[in-house]
């Protein structure tokens, strides 16, 4: 009896997968054929159909790092709906980013490579900024009353969403200062001010709104004045005259936002047509009596850009682009530095990182960069730039530091862990491995 019922139960099994098999086909044939990439669309479409994405939630837990590296896809614009790009990002978990990265044969035939990148969050295109703020600068918020430092970072291609993210959100070109996180930010700073621990220490708060474009220093808060970046004789660096303006409550900051934002200096990229040319540094300051308590330094970074389309705009433009490469490659370094413990941080590289670099040192201070990712085809190759990017640092926050058990019988695991880590971290461990005599054996792989 057993024997037939499991026999019944397994037809059944059958039938359900060849039924699911036969929908999952069918919808791939929907696709509509006047798309340029239809066939890779499909592939995707495919693809993502034998998954079960579980995207973070409400519930998730909230963990704390010192530095902490998340991932944001954004939807798909009305420009890239209109060209019917490909969206070639998924989101399968609340720590798992994959590129479905198109490619073709020798003999033109076509086919994906998919590469597996891990945060320590990713947000997918539903994702509001309201959950972004959650996971990445709220937990730093309690840091500037401890006597810390908080760094936040937006990081990515023009037009990826970093000023949306950081500013707030835009509808056509009219930005709602409060839905972004310089504003949820400061909301939470006057909240835990008012709790019973904090009451009675008579804390001022103050902002400051600045931005750095090609290396110089302009105050967003007093018409752009331009200011000058002086290093003391306790190596201390002062942005001479950045006017810090006293705020009592989220209202009054989200004036300053928009009067800041208002006279960023921003021209036009291929992918954005208000782009940001410059870093904006927004930082809420904490005082008592005057004396610095704690700064939280958010930064909407200036758009990465490859070499290649710096070339084929106007001088300005090159030049702009080459001082943001500069400055983003030093900020790489010092964040680095700041994770391995490292006596010497190349502070002096850029004037970014000579401005934030209090924000770097000391015991207390903590540091989170969001990747911000187009998820259009087109975009893939910046995608995978600031994947790269942004993955270094994960390794350099330690966490990446995990088993890979050189035995010869873990050629499966390796397999696995290449899929899970995403190739830049594997070719770490194969950095690794060399180093440890098993080059043989990793090569066969
Ligand atoms: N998560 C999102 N949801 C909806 N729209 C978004 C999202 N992210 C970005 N956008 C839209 O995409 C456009 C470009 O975004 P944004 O200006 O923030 O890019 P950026 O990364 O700051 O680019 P740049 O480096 O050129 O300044 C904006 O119109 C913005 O409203
Ligand atoms: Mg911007």
């Amino acid at each position: 009896n057993i024997v037939k019922e499991m026999e019944k139960m397994k037809n059944k099994r059958e039938e359900k997968r060849a039924q699911l098999s036969e929908i999952r086909t069918k919808r791939a044939q929907e696709i509509d054929s006047s798309c340029p990439n239809w066939e890779f669309a499909r592939m995707i479409r495919e693809f993502r159909a034998n998954l079960d994405c579980q995207p973070i939630s409400l519930s998730d837990p909230i963990e704390e790092h010192r530095i902490c590296v998340c991932v944001r896809k954004r939807p798909l614009n009305k420009q890239e709906i209109n060209k019917k790009e490909c969206d070639v990002i998924t989101v399968p978990s609340k720590c798992v980013l994959l590129v479905h990265e198109p490619k073709q044969k020798v003999d033109l035939t076509k086919y994906l490579e998919t590469q597996t990148f891990r945060f320590d969050f990713s947000f997918d295109e539903c994702a509001s900024n309201e959950m972004v703020y959650r996971f990445t600068a709220r937990p730093l918020v309690q840091t500037i009353f401890e006597g810390g430092k908080a760094t936040c970072f937006a990081y990515g291609q023009t037009g990826s969403g970093k000023t949306h993210t950081m500013g707030g959100d835009f509808s056509g070109r009219a930005q709602n200062a409060s839905k972004g996180i310089y504003a949820f930010a400061s909301q939470d700073v006057f909240f835990l001010r008012s709790q019973p621990r904090y009451r009675s220490q008579d804390l001022e708060v103050y902002v400051t709104f600045f931005e750095i474009y090609n290396g110089k220093v302009f105050d967003l808060l007093n018409k752009k004045a331009k200011l000058r970046v002086l290093e003391d004789g306790k190596q201390q660096v002062q942005v001479v005259g950045l006017q810090e303006k006293q705020v009592c409550c989220a209202e009054d900051v989200i004036r300053m936002i928009e009067m800041g934002s208002a006279c960023r200096t921003s021209g036009q990229t291929f992918a954005n047509a208000s782009s940001s040319r410059s870093h904006a540094c927004f930082q809420i300051i904490l005082r008592q009596r005057g004396k610095l308590v704690g700064k939280f330094s958010l930064v909407d970074l200036a758009g990465n850009e490859r070499g290649a389309d710096t070339s084929s705009a106007d001088r300005q433009t090159r030049m702009e682009g080459a001082e943001i490469n500069k400055s983003l490659l030093a900020l790489k370094e010092c964040i680095r530095a700041l994770g391995q413990n490292k006596s010497h941080t190349p502070f002096r590289e850029s004037k970014l990182t000579q401005v934030l670099r209090d924000s770097f040192i000391g015991t207390n201070s903590r540091t989170c960069m969001i990747a911000m990712i187009s998820p259009g085809m087109s975009s893939c190759e910046y995608t995978l730039n600031t994947l790269r990017y942004a993955d270094r640092q994960t390794l350099v926050a330690g966490k990446a530091v995990c088993i890979l058990n050189l035995s010869t019988t873990a050629k499966e695991t390796a397999k696995a862990l290449r899929l899970s880590l995403g190739s830049v971290v594997f070719e770490f461990f194969l950095a690794d491995a060399v180093l440890h005599g098993s080059v043989q054996w990793l090569q066969s792989l």
